[in-house]
C-alpha cells in the first residue's frame, strides 16, 4: 500500500537481506530494518517488530530462506536447516501462517537435488508466499467488498491491514477495495491495548488511505453495537480450526458474542493459509501468553518527542497478557477467503479452491 504516495510492502528479501518496516515505532517513526540472518530475523518476529499474521508467515518463509543460504555445505547441511527451522517455529506460538511460511521453504529445499539447488529453491518458495499472500488479501478484498454497502459503518480490532500482510491485507481489504470502487465507508477501529495495533497501526493505514475513521476504546465497541452505530463487524484470524473456531487478537470473541446478540454480522476474513486442518476446534489452538510488562506500561510518542512507555500500574502490580482468544464458530457469519467466503463449518472446503 502507500504511504505518502509511496508504494511499501510490509516485509520483502534483498540477496539474503530480510527488510521491513519496523511496526513497533509506528506511526510517529518510519524504519526499514535489515535483518542480515535467520536469528535476526526470529528476533523481530518474537519482539513483534513485524507481526499481524500473513507477515509473520511470509516472514518466516524468508527466514527459512535464509536458513537454508547460511546452512554449511557439507553432512550437517540438513541437520541446520532443521534447527533453524525451529528457531522460527518458536518464536511466537499461535499464528498458524508461521508455520506455514516456514514449511513451504523446508519442503521445497529438500526435495533440491544439491545444496545449491536447496538455497535457489528456497528463495523461490519464499518469494512465491509473499506472491500469493498478496494474491490472496486483493482476492479477499474482491469477495468482501460486496458485503460493503456504500455508507457502512465497519468495526474492526486489532490489525488486519497490510502491515499485517505482506500487501492489501485481509479484514481492511474490503474496505480499502468498496473505497476504490467509490462507496463511502467507516471504520471504527479498537485501539486493541495493550499493544495498540488499532490506534497505533489501523489508524495509520485508515489515514494514509484516506478512509474516515475514528479510533475507539476496546470497551466502547459493544455499547457502539447497542446504540445501532455499526452495521458489520469484520476481523481477521491468526489460526482457524477445522471446525470453523476462530482465534484472533485478544478481545475479538467478546465482540463476536455482543454482534451475535444484536443481530450485527461479523465476518471473519483470513487467507486459507491462516486454516490448520490438523486442528479439530478452536481449544485445540496454542495461545500465546506475552510479557506482563505490555500491560503495565504503554508505548508511545514522548513529550521529548522520542519513543518511550510510561508506566500505567503501581509498582509491585502484576498483570495478565493473553494475546489471542478463540471465537466459535456458532459466532461467526462468514469466513472471507481468498476462494470466496464460506460458512464456518464449512472452511475446509476454501482448501479445496473456489466456493
Ligand atoms: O499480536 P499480533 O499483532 O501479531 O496479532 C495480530 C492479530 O491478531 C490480527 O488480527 C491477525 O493477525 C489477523 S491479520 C493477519
Amino acid at each position: 500500500m502507500k504511504i505518502n504516495g509511496i508504494h511499501y510492502r510490509t516485509v520483502w528479501m534483498e540477496q539474503s537481506v530480510v527488510k521491513m518496516i519496523n511496526q513497533a515505532i509506528l506511526p510517529h517513526f518510519f524504519r526499514i530494518e535489515e535483518l542480515k540472518t535467520h536469528r535476526d530475523t526470529a528476533r523481530a518476529i518474537k519482539d513483534m517488530i513485524v507481526r499481524g499474521a500473513g507477515a509473520i508467515g511470509a516472514t518466516a518463509a524468508y527466514g527459512m530462506a535464509q536458513v537454508v543460504l547460511e546452512a554449511p555445505d557439507n553432512s550437517r547441511f540438513l541437520e541446520v536447516v532443521l534447527e533453524g527451522s525451529q528457531t522460527l517455529a518458536s518464536t511466537r506460538p499461535t499464528a498458524q501462517n508461521l508455520f506455514y511460511g516456514i514449511e513451504r521453504v523446508l519442503s521445497a529445499a529438500r526435495r533440491a537435488g544439491s545444496t545449491e539447488e536447496a538455497r535457489r529453491k528456497a528463495v523461490e518458495a519464499a518469494n512465491l508466499v509473499a506472491e500469493e499472500d498478496v494474491s490472496s488479501c486483493s482476492s479477499i478484498g474482491c469477495h468482501g467488498a460486496a458485503l460493503v454497502r456504500d455508507g457502512a459503518r465497519v468495526l474492526t480490532h486489532c490489525n488486519a491491514g497490510w502491515l499485517a500482510f505482506v500487501d492489501w491485507g485481509s479484514a481492511l481489504a474490503p474496505v480499502y477495495t468498496a473505497s476504490r470502487e467509490g462507496r463511502s465507508v467507516f471504520v471504527f477501529a479498537d485501539e486493541t491495548r495493550p499493544w495498540n495495533q488499532g490506534s497505533r497501526l489501523t489508524s495509520f493505514e485508515l489515514m494514509n488511505e484516506g478512509i474516515s475513521h475514528s479510533i475507539v476504546p476496546d470497551n466502547a465497541s459493544g455499547f457502539l453495537m447497542q446504540r445501532g452505530e455499526v452495521d458489520l463487524v469484520i476481523v481477521g484470524a491468526d489460526r482457524i480450526a477445522a471446525n470453523g473456531d476462530v482465534a484472533n487478537k485478544i478481545g475479538t470473541f467478546e465482540k463476536a458474542v455482543v454482534a451475535h446478540e444484536l443481530g450485527i454480522p461479523f465476518y471473519v476474513a483470513a487467507p486459507t493459509s491462516t486454516i490448520d486442518r490438523n486442528c479439530p476446534d478452536g481449544s485445540a489452538i496454542p495461545i500465546e501468553e506475552r510479557s506482563e510488562d505490555e500491560v503495565l506500561y504503554c508505548g508511545g510518542l514522548l513529550e521529548n518527542g522520542e519513543f518511550g512507555r510510561v508506566r500505567l500500574a503501581p509498582p509491585g502490580a502484576r498483570a495478565r497478557n493473553l494475546a489471542f482468544d478463540v471465537t466459535p464458530a456458532k459466532y461467526i457469519t462468514g469466513i472471507i477467503t481468498q476462494n470466496g467466503v464460506f460458512a464456518p463449518n464449512e472452511i475446509l472446503k476454501a482448501l479445496a479452491g473456489k466456493g
